[in-house]
Protein backbone atom coordinates (compact mmCIF):
# COMPACT_ATOMS: atom_id res chain seq x y z
CA UNK A 1 0.00 0.00 0.00
CA UNK A 2 1.07 3.34 -1.07
CA UNK A 3 1.84 5.06 2.28
CA UNK A 4 3.72 7.84 2.00
CA UNK A 5 1.15 9.94 1.45
CA UNK A 6 -0.17 9.72 5.03
CA UNK A 7 3.74 10.64 6.33
CA UNK A 8 2.75 15.03 6.14
CA UNK A 9 -0.13 16.56 7.22
CA UNK A 10 -2.76 17.44 4.68
CA UNK A 11 -2.42 21.27 2.77
CA UNK A 12 -6.33 21.51 4.45
CA UNK A 13 -5.47 20.40 8.01
CA UNK A 14 -6.18 22.60 11.09
CA UNK A 15 -2.85 24.37 12.78
CA UNK A 16 -4.19 22.93 15.69
CA UNK A 17 -5.47 18.83 14.71
CA UNK A 18 -3.18 16.12 15.93
CA UNK A 19 -2.01 14.10 12.72
CA UNK A 20 -2.39 11.04 14.40
CA UNK A 21 -4.92 10.32 16.83
CA UNK A 22 -5.67 6.73 18.67
CA UNK A 23 -8.40 5.69 20.76
CA UNK A 24 -9.11 2.87 23.05
CA UNK A 25 -12.68 2.79 22.72
CA UNK A 26 -13.95 2.00 25.86
CA UNK A 27 -17.56 1.07 27.28
CA UNK A 28 -19.45 -0.71 25.02
CA UNK A 29 -20.50 -3.55 27.55
CA UNK A 30 -21.54 -0.86 30.23
CA UNK A 31 -23.50 1.48 28.26
CA UNK A 32 -25.15 -1.50 27.16
CA UNK A 33 -25.88 -2.57 30.85
CA UNK A 34 -26.87 0.78 31.60
CA UNK A 35 -29.66 -0.40 29.15
CA UNK A 36 -30.45 -3.82 30.14
CA UNK A 37 -29.39 -4.37 26.41
CA UNK A 38 -26.90 -7.71 26.06
CA UNK A 39 -23.16 -6.51 25.53
CA UNK A 40 -23.26 -6.66 21.66
CA UNK A 41 -26.02 -4.52 21.65
CA UNK A 42 -23.44 -2.02 23.30
CA UNK A 43 -20.49 -3.28 20.63
CA UNK A 44 -23.08 -2.49 17.33
CA UNK A 45 -24.10 1.16 18.92
CA UNK A 46 -19.68 0.77 18.78
CA UNK A 47 -19.57 0.78 15.55
CA UNK A 48 -22.20 3.42 14.51
CA UNK A 49 -19.66 5.68 17.15
CA UNK A 50 -16.67 4.91 14.69
CA UNK A 51 -18.28 5.72 11.68
CA UNK A 52 -18.99 9.28 13.20
CA UNK A 53 -15.97 9.44 14.64
CA UNK A 54 -13.72 8.56 11.49
CA UNK A 55 -16.28 11.46 9.73
CA UNK A 56 -15.66 14.08 12.10
CA UNK A 57 -11.72 13.12 12.17
CA UNK A 58 -11.72 13.72 8.43
CA UNK A 59 -13.82 16.94 9.19
CA UNK A 60 -11.10 18.26 11.26
CA UNK A 61 -8.32 17.12 9.32
CA UNK A 62 -6.59 14.42 11.37
CA UNK A 63 -4.84 11.75 8.89
CA UNK A 64 -4.38 8.79 10.79
CA UNK A 65 -7.11 7.23 13.11
CA UNK A 66 -5.87 4.30 14.97
CA UNK A 67 -8.65 2.42 16.80
CA UNK A 68 -8.45 -0.62 19.39
CA UNK A 69 -11.20 -3.33 18.06
CA UNK A 70 -9.91 -6.02 19.80
CA UNK A 71 -7.16 -6.91 22.16
CA UNK A 72 -5.14 -9.86 22.21
CA UNK A 73 -6.69 -10.15 26.31
CA UNK A 74 -10.42 -10.22 24.81
CA UNK A 75 -10.03 -13.95 23.48
CA UNK A 76 -10.95 -14.20 27.30
CA UNK A 77 -14.15 -13.21 27.16
CA UNK A 78 -17.28 -15.52 27.43
CA UNK A 79 -17.60 -17.21 24.09
CA UNK A 80 -20.50 -15.47 23.26
CA UNK A 81 -19.74 -12.04 23.21
CA UNK A 82 -16.35 -13.27 21.30
CA UNK A 83 -18.17 -15.06 18.30
CA UNK A 84 -20.12 -11.90 18.64
CA UNK A 85 -17.67 -9.33 18.37
CA UNK A 86 -15.95 -11.49 15.26
CA UNK A 87 -19.11 -12.14 13.78
CA UNK A 88 -20.14 -7.92 14.24
CA UNK A 89 -16.76 -7.25 12.66
CA UNK A 90 -17.74 -9.49 9.65
CA UNK A 91 -20.65 -7.55 9.21
CA UNK A 92 -19.51 -4.30 9.65
CA UNK A 93 -16.31 -4.91 7.01
CA UNK A 94 -19.18 -6.01 4.52
CA UNK A 95 -21.16 -2.93 4.86
CA UNK A 96 -18.68 0.07 5.68
CA UNK A 97 -16.30 0.05 2.73
CA UNK A 98 -18.91 1.89 0.27
CA UNK A 99 -19.12 4.64 3.03
CA UNK A 100 -15.26 4.53 3.92
CA UNK A 101 -14.52 4.60 -0.05
CA UNK A 102 -16.90 8.12 -0.07
CA UNK A 103 -14.98 9.76 2.68
CA UNK A 104 -11.69 8.61 1.15
CA UNK A 105 -10.98 6.33 4.05
CA UNK A 106 -8.43 4.25 3.61
CA UNK A 107 -8.67 1.02 6.04
CA UNK A 108 -5.75 -1.51 7.30
CA UNK A 109 -5.54 -3.87 9.75
CA UNK A 110 -2.94 -4.11 12.73
CA UNK A 111 -2.74 -7.34 14.47
CA UNK A 112 -2.19 -10.99 15.09
CA UNK A 113 -3.90 -12.43 11.19
CA UNK A 114 -2.75 -16.26 12.08
CA UNK A 115 -5.25 -16.96 14.32
CA UNK A 116 -8.42 -15.48 13.27
CA UNK A 117 -10.35 -17.81 10.76
CA UNK A 118 -9.52 -18.04 7.06
CA UNK A 119 -13.02 -16.17 5.92
CA UNK A 120 -12.62 -13.18 8.99
CA UNK A 121 -8.33 -12.93 7.20
CA UNK A 122 -9.86 -12.90 3.54
CA UNK A 123 -12.55 -10.47 4.63
CA UNK A 124 -9.77 -7.98 5.94
CA UNK A 125 -7.37 -8.16 3.02
CA UNK A 126 -10.32 -7.30 0.80
CA UNK A 127 -11.32 -4.72 3.02
CA UNK A 128 -7.86 -3.36 2.29
CA UNK A 129 -7.63 -3.71 -0.97
CA UNK A 130 -10.79 -2.18 -1.86
CA UNK A 131 -9.92 0.94 -0.25
CA UNK A 132 -6.08 1.43 -0.32
CA UNK A 133 -6.04 4.08 -3.19
CA UNK A 134 -7.70 6.80 -0.64
CA UNK A 135 -5.77 9.04 0.81
CA UNK A 136 -7.65 11.28 3.16
CA UNK A 137 -7.63 9.21 5.88
CA UNK A 138 -5.90 6.21 6.97
CA UNK A 139 -8.29 4.24 9.32
CA UNK A 140 -5.49 1.52 11.33
CA UNK A 141 -8.07 -0.79 13.07
CA UNK A 142 -6.12 -3.37 15.85
CA UNK A 143 -7.87 -6.31 15.93
CA UNK A 144 -6.18 -9.07 17.49
CA UNK A 145 -3.39 -6.53 18.83
CA UNK A 146 -1.23 -6.37 22.03
CA UNK A 147 1.33 -3.83 22.47
CA UNK A 148 3.31 -6.98 23.74
CA UNK A 149 2.71 -8.59 20.71
CA UNK A 150 3.90 -5.75 18.56
CA UNK A 151 7.64 -5.52 20.57
CA UNK A 152 7.93 -9.37 20.55
CA UNK A 153 6.68 -9.86 16.72
CA UNK A 154 8.91 -7.11 15.93
CA UNK A 155 11.91 -8.22 17.68
CA UNK A 156 11.67 -11.57 16.25
CA UNK A 157 11.52 -9.65 12.86
CA UNK A 158 15.00 -8.04 13.61
CA UNK A 159 16.20 -11.56 15.02
CA UNK A 160 15.43 -13.29 11.92
CA UNK A 161 17.27 -10.91 9.45
CA UNK A 162 20.16 -11.45 11.85
CA UNK A 163 20.50 -7.56 12.39
CA UNK A 164 21.20 -5.76 15.61
CA UNK A 165 18.58 -4.79 18.18
CA UNK A 166 18.47 -1.14 18.08
CA UNK A 167 15.28 1.57 18.87
CA UNK A 168 15.41 2.39 15.10
CA UNK A 169 15.59 -1.38 14.09
CA UNK A 170 12.58 -2.41 16.63
CA UNK A 171 10.76 0.44 15.71
CA UNK A 172 11.06 -0.17 11.76
CA UNK A 173 8.82 -3.57 12.07
CA UNK A 174 6.83 -2.74 14.71
CA UNK A 175 3.39 -2.79 13.31
CA UNK A 176 2.29 0.81 12.68
CA UNK A 177 5.58 1.58 11.28
CA UNK A 178 3.59 2.93 8.45
CA UNK A 179 2.61 5.78 10.24
CA UNK A 180 4.54 8.59 12.28
CA UNK A 181 3.50 7.21 16.06
CA UNK A 182 0.34 9.28 17.66
CA UNK A 183 0.63 13.09 18.57
CA UNK A 184 -2.74 12.26 20.71
CA UNK A 185 -4.30 9.06 22.11
CA UNK A 186 -7.52 9.15 23.74
CA UNK A 187 -9.37 6.41 26.12
CA UNK A 188 -13.12 6.79 26.52
CA UNK A 189 -15.11 4.80 29.40
CA UNK A 190 -13.69 6.57 32.73
CA UNK A 191 -10.55 4.17 32.88
CA UNK A 192 -7.27 5.34 33.31
CA UNK A 193 -5.02 2.90 31.94
CA UNK A 194 -3.45 1.69 28.67
CA UNK A 195 -4.79 -2.26 28.90
CA UNK A 196 -1.61 -3.22 26.49
CA UNK A 197 -2.73 -1.20 23.29
CA UNK A 198 0.36 0.72 21.90
CA UNK A 199 3.25 0.41 24.59
CA UNK A 200 5.93 1.21 21.95
CA UNK A 201 4.31 4.51 19.75
CA UNK A 202 2.85 5.82 22.80
CA UNK A 203 6.23 7.32 24.35
CA UNK A 204 5.41 10.78 23.38
CA UNK A 205 1.86 10.82 22.56
CA UNK A 206 -0.12 13.47 24.67
CA UNK A 207 -3.00 11.28 26.86
CA UNK A 208 -6.30 12.48 27.20
CA UNK A 209 -9.11 10.04 29.37
CA UNK A 210 -12.67 10.49 28.52
CA UNK A 211 -15.75 9.47 31.13
CA UNK A 212 -17.88 8.95 27.89
CA UNK A 213 -18.93 5.49 27.22
CA UNK A 214 -17.73 4.73 23.49
CA UNK A 215 -20.77 4.66 22.04
CA UNK A 216 -21.58 8.22 23.66
CA UNK A 217 -18.48 9.79 22.47
CA UNK A 218 -19.51 12.02 19.87
CA UNK A 219 -18.11 15.03 18.05
CA UNK A 220 -18.43 17.26 20.55
CA UNK A 221 -16.28 15.01 22.89
CA UNK A 222 -13.59 14.57 20.43
CA UNK A 223 -13.67 18.49 20.00
CA UNK A 224 -12.37 18.50 24.03
CA UNK A 225 -10.17 16.22 23.22
CA UNK A 226 -8.58 17.72 20.63
CA UNK A 227 -8.78 21.08 22.20
CA UNK A 228 -7.13 19.61 25.10
CA UNK A 229 -3.88 18.68 23.06
CA UNK A 230 -3.53 21.98 21.61
CA UNK A 231 -2.80 23.43 24.97
CA UNK A 232 -0.13 21.21 25.90
CA UNK A 233 3.41 21.71 25.41
CA UNK A 234 4.85 18.64 23.90
CA UNK A 235 9.07 18.95 25.20
CA UNK A 236 9.95 15.77 23.96
CA UNK A 237 12.41 15.60 26.84
CA UNK A 238 13.76 19.62 26.15
CA UNK A 239 12.67 22.25 28.44
CA UNK A 240 10.32 24.97 27.89
CA UNK A 241 12.72 27.57 26.87
CA UNK A 242 13.96 25.24 24.33
CA UNK A 243 11.00 24.51 22.94
CA UNK A 244 9.68 28.16 22.81
CA UNK A 245 12.61 28.89 20.77
CA UNK A 246 12.12 26.26 17.88
CA UNK A 247 8.53 26.89 17.71
CA UNK A 248 8.03 30.83 18.02
C1 LIG B 1 -14.75 -1.99 24.49
O1 LIG B 1 -15.88 -2.03 25.28
C2 LIG B 1 -14.87 -2.91 23.29
C3 LIG B 1 -14.05 -4.13 23.38
C4 LIG B 1 -13.20 -4.40 24.31
C5 LIG B 1 -14.22 -5.09 22.31
P1 LIG B 1 -16.03 -3.06 26.47
O2 LIG B 1 -16.71 -4.28 25.95
O3 LIG B 1 -14.73 -3.31 27.12
O4 LIG B 1 -17.00 -2.27 27.43
P2 LIG B 1 -16.96 -2.26 29.02
O5 LIG B 1 -15.60 -1.79 29.43
O6 LIG B 1 -17.25 -3.65 29.47
O7 LIG B 1 -18.03 -1.29 29.39
C1 LIG C 1 -9.31 -2.39 25.88
O1 LIG C 1 -10.48 -2.43 26.61
C2 LIG C 1 -9.46 -3.13 24.57
C3 LIG C 1 -10.35 -2.51 23.59
C4 LIG C 1 -10.99 -1.39 23.71
C5 LIG C 1 -10.49 -3.24 22.36
P1 LIG C 1 -10.74 -3.55 27.72
O2 LIG C 1 -12.12 -3.34 28.20
O3 LIG C 1 -10.42 -4.90 27.18
O4 LIG C 1 -9.66 -3.16 28.83
P2 LIG C 1 -9.61 -3.59 30.36
O5 LIG C 1 -9.79 -5.08 30.43
O6 LIG C 1 -10.71 -2.89 31.08
O7 LIG C 1 -8.27 -3.13 30.84
MG1 LIG D 1 -13.80 -2.41 28.70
Amino acid sequence: MAIAKFLSPAAASLPAAPHHVAIVMDGNGRWAHKRLLPRIAGHRQGVDSLRRCIRACVERGVRVLTVFAFSSENWSRPEEEVSGLMELMGKALANEVPELNRGGVAIRFVGERASLSPRMQQSLQQAEQATAANARLLLNVCFNYGGRWDIAQAAAQVAARGEPITEESLGRHTALAHVPDPDLLIRTGGEYRISNFLLWQCAYSELFFSDKLWPDFDEAALDEAIAAYGARERRFGKTSAQVAQTTG
